[in-house]
């Protein structure tokens, strides 16, 4: 019999656009002959709609759905309720797949409501995806595996009321040029290179209309390089390494997903040695995190060696995205790989 599989997609956060890229290339390879789909939105407002048409999320169409979609934390009934004006049907939900980035979806917060209805699902748990969107925290944690990382330090949004302190408090910790960024948050929003007291005022307040905790990091010079992990607690594997090329002084978000001149290489120029470092370090911060499913790692190599970035829990799915496309310079189709993720939701063992 057909499980029924639901995928969430949009969200809350600043990548909701990508989360809506990402659900097509993930839907697209779900075994249709083994999975019903049942497809639920969350609008960027946060409500929750029920979706019965896949061209509807290529149009953005979809927002407009009057059919309301309530996932019900209770535990005994593990289902969807879709309510339009004629009423309310309930629909059984056996696997949910969330394919959510950022705020309000990679930080633990859906995750839990799936504990709570015990519905197993694909990607991190509640600790490893709250620890992994708070970037500060990702460090600390990190920190105690003596991965190298850049030098930091950070504030909470209320000490920019004494701005003058603010900035005493990181020119003594750091020297120009640093980089700003909101503690969570993703897709480069919100992240300033500064060389100056002055774009540091400006950075800082740009961060923290983003998160009430800011990180100050030093500038690393070097290349961006990524890895991708897949699997479970008990066993998991690393892809091979990627390299990102931006067409900016950093990857921004125009970088990212609009200037064509970035690009993702899957077989960048290493020595085996580093790669193979890249590798296990990865597998290392992925175990630290207590990581599950999924996750892409992401490093900077310059000339003294690796120094970990960030580590994503539901990183980008999009046709573009080096997620899946280390896995598939691996050997692994992209249906092959969604298969793999659904079974680790499977192999998720009841709390
Ligand atoms: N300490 C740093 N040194 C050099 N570049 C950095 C540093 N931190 C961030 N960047 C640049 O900014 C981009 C976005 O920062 P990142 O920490 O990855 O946040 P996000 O979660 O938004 O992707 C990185 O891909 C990189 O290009
Ligand atoms: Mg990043």
């Amino acid at each position: 019999m057909k499980k029924n599989c639901l995928v969430l997609f949009g969200g809350q956060s600043s990548e909701h656009d990508i989360s809506c890229m990402s659900v097509l290339n993930i839907v697209e390879n779900i075994d249709r002959e083994k999975y019903e789909i049942i497809l639920t939105g969350i609008t960027k407002e946060g409500h929750w709609v029920f979706v019965d048409d896949i061209e509807s999320i290529r149009d953005g169409s979809w927002v407009m759905s009057e059919e309301h979609a309530v996932l019900s934390p209770d535990a005994t009934e593990k289902c969807l309720y879709v309510m339009d004006r004629s009423g309310a049907g309930r629909i059984p939900i056996d696997v949910a797949f969330p394919v959510l980035h950022g705020l309000y979806g990679e930080d633990g917060t859906v995750q839990g409501i799936f504990e709570l209805a015990r519905i197993p699902y694909v990607g991190c748990g509640v600790l490893s995806s709250a620890v992994c969107m708070d970037k500060i925290h990702t460090k600390v944690v990190a920190q105690t595996l003596g991965v190298r990382q850049a030098d930091y330090t950070w504030l909470y949004r209320n000490e920019l009321e004494n701005m003058d302190q603010a900035v005493k408090k990181v020119e003594d910790a750091l020297p120009y040029p640093v980089f700003v960024k909101p503690s969570c948050a993703g897709s480069s929003v919100g992240v300033h290179l500064v060389n100056d007291r002055e774009e540091l005022k400006d950075a800082l307040l740009d961060a923290s209309f983003h998160d009430s905790k800011i990180l100050v990091e030093e500038r690393i010079i070097g290349r961006e390089i990524e890895c991708a992990v897949l699997g479970t607690d008990r066993e998991a594997v690393a892809s091979g390494v990627g390299e990102i090329v931006s067409a900016a002084d950093f990857y921004d978000f125009d970088s990212k997903y609009v200037n064509s001149g970035s690009k993702t290489l899957t077989d960048p120029d290493l020595p085996p040695e580093i790669r193979e470092n890249i590798r296990e370090t990865a597998l290392k911060i992925f175990k630290s995190v207590d990581g599950y499913s999924l996750s892409r790692v992401d490093f900077f190599v310059d000339d003294k060696g690796l120094v970990f970035n960030e580590i994503n829990t539901m990183p980008g799915f999009t046709a573009i995205s080096m997620y899946p496309m280390l896995f598939e310079a691996a050997g692994l189709s992209k249906k092959g790989l969604i298969q793999r993720l659904l079974d680790t939701a499977e192999m998720r063992k009841e709390h």
